[in-house]
């Protein structure tokens, strides 16, 4: 049984002061539930600047730290960039790799996320991978081939034990801070998909313990019918995430 498993991406939002007050109340909201933590695993990712406050509103709680990008490399002259090994000093356990925003505004390709991929994983950091179609892509029924090689490519040359230590994200990127967010039959047919590549590549015993969590216009609303999909054991949140009232609904949704 694969347990449930909702993030917050709160991209390049919050300060300071806000990282400290939405932490502490997600971290107060979710273990004032009894039972939610033996069903659901939640991490939070906020920006760079606010990994150690982040850390500290989480400490000796079970919300993890997660960050939303790194480096391949371990140190050197990298200026701006930052690297798994500082991620994982910060009190890490989760990373965010190949995000859309990243391959679509920043140019990311399949070949410098593996790189990341492989580094994140030798850091002892978990890879939550994002994959996804482009509008255009779905409209000439290409969903499927651009999620396989999305996914090929960015995970060839792990090994088995290696991929059981990524999390997979769907997240359409035609769904993402949208409002459209995919439907459930949408969503199932993608992740049980990408279920079908892990198993191929990486046999059927590290597919079936894989986390495929779907992002996407994730909210409080749609979060029962997508989360109770089989293949879909979680959410990766944008906007919902900065607000702790409506992401602990969300947990709630996959508590249930
Ligand atoms: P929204 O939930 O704002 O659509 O963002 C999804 C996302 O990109 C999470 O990584």
């Amino acid at each position: 049984m694969r347990k449930k498993f909702v993030a917050g991406n709160w991209k390049m939002n919050t300060d300071a002061a806000r990282a400290a007050e939405l932490a502490a109340q997600v971290v107060a909201g979710f273990v004032a539930q009894p039972g939610w933590a033996e069903k659901v695993q939640v991490a939070l990712c906020p920006p760079f600047p606010y990994l150690g406050i982040v850390a500290q509103a989480v400490k000796g709680s079970p919300v993890h730290l997660g960050a939303q990008n790194c480096h391949h490399e371990a140190s050197g002259a990298y200026t701006g960039e930052v690297s798994p090994v500082m991620l994982h000093d910060t009190g890490c356990h989760y990373v965010i790799l190949g995000h859309s925003e990243r391959r679509h505004k920043m140019g990311e390709t399949d070949a410098q996320i593996n790189l990341k991929v492989k580094a994140a994983l030798q850091n002892n950091l978990t890879v939550i991978l994002c994959v996804g179609e482009t509008l255009t892509e779905r409209q000439e029924q290409r969903t499927l081939a651009v999620l396989q090689s999305q996914f090929h490519g960015c995970c060839h040359g792990l090994s088995r034990d290696a991929m059981a230590k990524v999390v997979l994200a769907y997240e359409p990127v035609w769904a993402i801070g949208t409002g459209h967010n995919a439907t459930p039959e949408q969503a199932q047919e993608a992740h049980a998909f990408l279920r079908s590549r892990v198993s191929e590549e990486f046999g059927p015993d590290v597919a079936g313990r894989t986390q495929i969590l779907y992002g996407g216009s994730l909210v409080p609303d749609n979060a029962p019918q997508l989360l109770s999909q089989p293949d879909v054991d979680g959410g990766l949140i944008g906007g919902a995430s900065l607000d702790a009232a409506r992401f602990l609904k969300i947990i709630e949704a996959g508590a249930r």
